[in-house]
């Protein structure tokens, strides 16, 4: 499916903006903070339910009542997204909602120039950026976090309440066991899935012998079961009043890339840094076409001005049967 126009109505700094989109590049172009990764992060909620940046009541033009956006596919289809200060509704066809129904999403992959720091940048910056992906391909992955993230945030407020004891949090530490059990044994599949090509698709872009691997930093035992999960954290409860967060689960885990045998971060240089950034985006790609039977749209933010020539025209070359958005300050171009 390819979209078809995208509109906005008091979304950031759009009072009005439409976009009509070609089947294949669409280039936006613009000077900073005239509102173009705006028009992404529309296209981001009106196909994933939620922003890549930020809530509502960011979003809404300051000063507005309400914010609508709407997309159109090139087979009719046609998504809202409304939000007036205290609601946020999605309307199908004219069904209404209050989420975006799973059936409606469609994949996207999301190019920032933030992506280009993966490597060298925080644990949590990684686990926010496989996160995206994962919940892309499987809306179990997506629901499970979600579920966690509330889980863990209630836990570690009691933990801060002098009132708690082991009855009053064991609730959140079922939920935890359940649902970190869960994502955990999805991140290792997907990671596995991810280092069956990663090395080719590398080698592919940067023309040489070098050997990429991603690592699963956890300090969860593989297969896991729900109850040790659970008898972890009830063990940790005495540790866990003290330092006042939980300190075991999911949310310590790490992506780290591996170089050559060695942690990427500190050994890639800037260019195979980037290469390998560029090699985990194609395979996103690919992995999303292969399972969720559909192309994604992919959605470059910016990022040409940061590629050299080559690498740029690597992207372009992988994504030239896919519907692109491309959003840039300036015009560029692949060749010298
Ligand atoms: N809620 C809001 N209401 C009004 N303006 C906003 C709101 N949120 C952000 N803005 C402004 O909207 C503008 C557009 O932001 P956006 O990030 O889309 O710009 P951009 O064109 O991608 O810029 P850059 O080239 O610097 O990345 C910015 O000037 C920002 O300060
Ligand atoms: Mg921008």
């Amino acid at each position: 499916m390819l979209i078809k126009s995208i509109s906005l109505t008091n979304f950031r700094n759009h009072t009005k903006y439409n976009l009509e989109c070609n089947p294949t590049t669409t280039l936006i172009l613009g000077e900073n903070g005239c509102g173009k990764t705006s028009v992404l992060e529309a296209i981001y909620i009106l196909t994933q339910g939620k922003s890549f940046r930020a809530t509502d009541p960011d979003i809404i033009k300051r000063d507005a009542e309400f914010y609508r956006i709407e997309l159109r596919y090139d087979n009719g289809e046609k998504i809202i997204a409304t939000y007036n200060q205290k609601k946020k509704s999605f309307e199908v066809m004219d069904k209404k909602t209050s989420r975006l129904p799973s059936k409606q999403r469609y994949p996207i992959i999301l190019f920032l120039p933030s992506d280009l720091n993966l490597i060298s940048g925080s644990p949590s910056s990684r686990r926010k950026y496989f996160d995206r992906f994962f919940c892309i391909l499987n809306p179990v992955y997506a629901s499970a976090l979600s579920k966690y993230e509330k889980a863990l945030s209630q836990r570690n407020k009691l933990l801060k309440e002098n009132f708690v004891n082991p009855t009053t949090i064991f609730p959140w530490n079922i939920l935890l066991a359940k649902n970190g059990a869960l994502i955990s044994k999805v991140r290792r599949e997907y990671i596995s899935i991810i280092n069956n090509s990663l090395t080719t698709t590398y080698r592919s872009i940067a023309d040489n012998q070098d050997e990429v691997e991603l690592n699963y930093q956890t300090e969860l035992q593989e297969n896991i079961t729900e109850n040790q999960y659970l008898s972890i954290l009830e063990q940790n409860y005495e540790k866990d009043k003290i330092i006042g967060h939980t300190s075991f689960g999911v949310h310590k885990d790490d992506f780290e890339f591996i170089f050559n045998q060695k942690l990427a971060d500190g050994s890639a240089s800037r260019g195979e840094t980037r290469s390998i950034i560029l090699a985990i985006k194609f395979i996103e790609a690919a992995i999303i076409k292969f399972k969720l039977k559909k192309a994604p749209i992919i959605l470059l933010d910016d990022v040409f001005s940061e590629l050299d020539n080559e690498r740029r025209a690597a992207l372009i070359n992988n994504f030239k049967n896919h519907q692109v958005i491309i959003t840039s300050v300036e015009k560029f171009t692949t060749k010298d």
